[in-house]
Parts: C-alpha cells; sequence; structure tokens
C-alpha cells in the first residue's frame, strides 16, 4: 500500500493507493466518515461496486444513503448535480455528513461540487475509479460542472478529506476509457518530468496489459507529480496552469462535438499534438520530440488529431471562453523540451489556426 500526502496545512490530505481495498477478505479500509455518509455514483459502477462499498462503511457503523446518477459526460450537469441535493435533503443530512464520490471524473466532480455548496461545504472523499480519476481528477480539489456553452464553467475549489485509489477497479474499465486516462499520463511527462516519459515509452505495454507494478508506479508518479504542483498552487494562479496543457484546445472539442462524444483524455490527446505544433512553429521545438509525443500517444490507442467534422476556425469561440483567458487574451500552455512547460501569452489567433491544420496534414 502507497500512500501520498498533499500537503495543503490544515487541509492535507492522504491518497492511499493499493489494490483489492474493496475485497470482502481486506480488513484495512482507509475511510473514516462521521456518523452519515452519502455515497454518489452512476448506473454503470453501481452494480460493479457499490454493495462492497457501501458493506465496508456500514461495518464501521456509518449510516450510507445512496444517489445513483445517470452515466456520462452530458449528466455532470446543474439539473443533476440538483438531484444529489434533493438526495441529501430528503434524508436529512446535516452539516456534518461526507460525501462519497464512487467512480470516474464525472462523478468525482459533480459530488465535490455538491460537497462545496451542501449547506455551504460538507466533507468530502473521492474514490476514484478509472485511471483518468486516479491520476487526475481525484487529486487537487477542482471540481464542477459543464455548461452547455463550456466545459465545467460553473465550480469550486474544494479539497476532498481523502483519496482512496483501488487499483483493481481498472480491470473492469473499457480499453477506451483507459487509453483516455494515459492521455492526462502523458501530460504529466511532458510538462514535469522527462525521466517519466523515458519510462512510459519503456513500460507502455506493461500498462495496457495492466501489469500491477507498472500501474501501481505510474498512478503514484502522477499523484506525486500532481500533489506537488497543487501544493505550490492550489487555485490555479500559475504553475498549476501547466496541467492544462492540450485542455485549451481539447475542451473546444468536448464542447464543439458536444459531451461525451470525445472522451475528455481523447480530446485533450490531440490538443496536446495541436500545442506542440503551434510550439513548434514558433521555432521553440525539435521535430524528433514532435514525434516522439506523437508515437507515444498513438501507442496508447489516443487521437493525434481533432475531429474531422469540426473546421480549424470553429476552435477559436470555445478557447476564447477558457478560464485561462485574462482581459481578452489567450494564454495557452506550451511544452519548451519533453519535461518543461510554459504558459504563453503571444501565440496569435492564426497560430493556433495553423497548428491545428498541422495536426491534419
Ligand atoms: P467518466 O467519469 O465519464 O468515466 C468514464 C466511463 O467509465 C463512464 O462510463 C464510467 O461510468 C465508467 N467507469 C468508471 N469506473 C469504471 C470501472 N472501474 N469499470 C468500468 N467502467 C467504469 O470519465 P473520466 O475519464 O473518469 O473523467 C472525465 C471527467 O473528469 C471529465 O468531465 C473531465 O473534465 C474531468 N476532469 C477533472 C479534473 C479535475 O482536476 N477535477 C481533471 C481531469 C479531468
Ligand atoms: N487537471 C487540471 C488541474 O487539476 O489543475
Amino acid at each position: 500500500m502507497e500512500k501520498i500526502i498533499v500537503t495543503l496545512g490544515e487541509r492535507s490530505y492522504p491518497i492511499t493507493i493499493a489494490a483489492g481495498l474493496f475485497n470482502d477478505q481486506t480488513p484495512f479500509w482507509p475511510l473514516t466518515c462521521g456518523d452519515s455518509a452519502m455515497l454518489v455514483t452512476n448506473d454503470l459502477i453501481a452494480p460493479l461496486y457499490l454493495d462492497a462499498v457501501r458493506d465496508k462503511l456500514m461495518k464501521s457503523g456509518v449510516k450510507i444513503d445512496q444517489v445513483i446518477l445517470p452515466d456520462g459526460e452530458q449528466y455532470k450537469s446543474l439539473t443533476v448535480l440538483d438531484q444529489v441535493f434533493s438526495a441529501l435533503l430528503a434524508q436529512s443530512h446535516s452539516r456534518d455528513t461526507t460525501i462519497i464520490a464512487l467512480g470516474g471524473g464525472v462523478i468525482g466532480d459533480l459530488a465535490g461540487f455538491a460537497a462545496a455548496s451542501y449547506q455551504r461545504g460538507v466533507r468530502f472523499i473521492q474514490v476514484p475509479t478509472t485511471l483518468l480519476s486516479q491520476v487526475d481528477s481525484s487529486v487537487g480539489g477542482k471540481t464542477a460542472v459543464n455548461h452547455p456553452l463550456g466545459k465545467n464553467m460553473i465550480g469550486a475549489f474544494y479539497q476532498p478529506a481523502s483519496v482512496v485509489i483501488d487499483l483493481d477497479c481498472l480491470n473492469t474499465l473499457p480499453r477506451r476509457e483507459f487509453s483516455s486516462g494515459l492521455a492526462e499520463i502523458i501530460k504529466y511527462a511532458i510538462i514535469l518530468d522527462a525521466a517519466f516519459f523515458k519510462w512510459l515509452e519503456t513500460h507502455l505495454e506493461a500498462l495496457l496489459a495492466l501489469e500491477p507494478r507498472a500501474l501501481a508506479y505510474c498512478i503514484r508518479r502522477c499523484c506525486e507529480l500532481k500533489a506537488n504542483v497543487v501544493a505550490i498552487d492550489e487555485r490555479d494562479q500559475g504553475q498549476r496552469a501547466l496541467l492544462n496543457l492540450g485542455h485549451t484546445y481539447g475542451h473546444a472539442i468536448e464542447t464543439y462535438m458536444g459531451y461525451g462524444n470525445w472522451l475528455h483524455g481523447e480530446a485533450v490527446a490531440a490538443g496536446m499534438m495541436m500545442a506542440v505544433h503551434a510550439v513548434r512553429r514558433l521555432g521553440q521545438f525539435r521535430n524528433a520530440d514532435v514525434e516522439r509525443i506523437k508515437a507515444l500517444l498513438l501507442r496508447a490507442g489516443l487521437p493525434v488529431s481533432g475531429p474531422e467534422e469540426m473546421a480549424p476556425e470553429a476552435y477559436l469561440p470555445h478557447m476564447m471562453r477558457d478560464k485561462k483567458v485574462i482581459s481578452g487574451r489567450l494564454r495557452l500552455v506550451l511544452p519548451v523540451v519533453i519535461g518543461k512547460a510554459e504558459v504563453c501569452t503571444n501565440v496569435a489567433n492564426d497560430m493556433v489556426v495553423a497548428s491545428i491544420k498541422d495536426c491534419q496534414a
């Protein structure tokens, strides 16, 4: 079992990583709630894991209620959020309750925002079940729902009290969803850790084969990298923006295509290639590194260009609603070399369009 601490003063919290935590035979369960909790999950995950998690909590004497939401990115909405509030109120949950998110990034982001706002904030625990949520969305306290005009536009910074990762969940995850998680993993390597990029080039097949040691190392490394960034810049005023490599283009794809049609990681993968081409055009990135990134994304089963039906000119209106835009100026995260990135304010609109076209060539 691995434990990583996200260091945020009195709001510090542990990330526990192990295999078999949901298993009946595992005596240890690193979750402590108060007297009551609301489990938030969806109708795909509930048949797989809800009973196991609920049973473990009930054995420790916690009163457990549950709300089962429809599955899908299109349900990460204000309307569905209201179902969580209704369930909490109908079951008389008070301010000392705990909201537990059991699921991927959609459930984690939505349940986290419910926890941030129900009675002005209740305790929150993340139990991420997808690769993407285990390496990224469950850590760091960004919570949100989507708006039809933009991804993650309504939300709050709200840290969980604990993150509990059972690696065995990945055995039931569809391959396309696994690849989506690999996009965020490759992102960490490009922006922060050249040695980790090399490790991924060597161990990608082991990850795709769900080899336990490779998975455990990879998930731990990503959680460490993210925990370090969040500890320095919790509220996204500086270094944390780097975690958005590919996301300005990617969020435009997700919104334009309709939530759920392109998976988050797929859109980020295409967006990272666009960012790489933008920086290559600026003459600041080696062609050999462009090819290394493209090859790794392709091996991971990810797209390296945007949707055919989305014209390059269609990106900009969506990109201008990005949360990094300041005073009407686009700010893009661009890699400098593999292992280092920075935020750039001087990328002209025609350069953005050209970088999208480069990926289609
Ligand atoms: P998701 O939550 O939609 O999960 C993907 C699919 O896998 C869903 O159908 C889900 O029901 C299913 N699933 C989940 N666990 C499973 C399991 N163990 N076995 C089988 N199926 C399982 O998507 P995601 O990729 O986990 O998360 C994407 C979301 O995360 C996006 O909304 C994105 O904006 C958000 N995100 C947030 C942050 C953050 O910092 N808060 C970071 C990255 C991404
Ligand atoms: N996924 C971006 C962040 O957590 O800041």
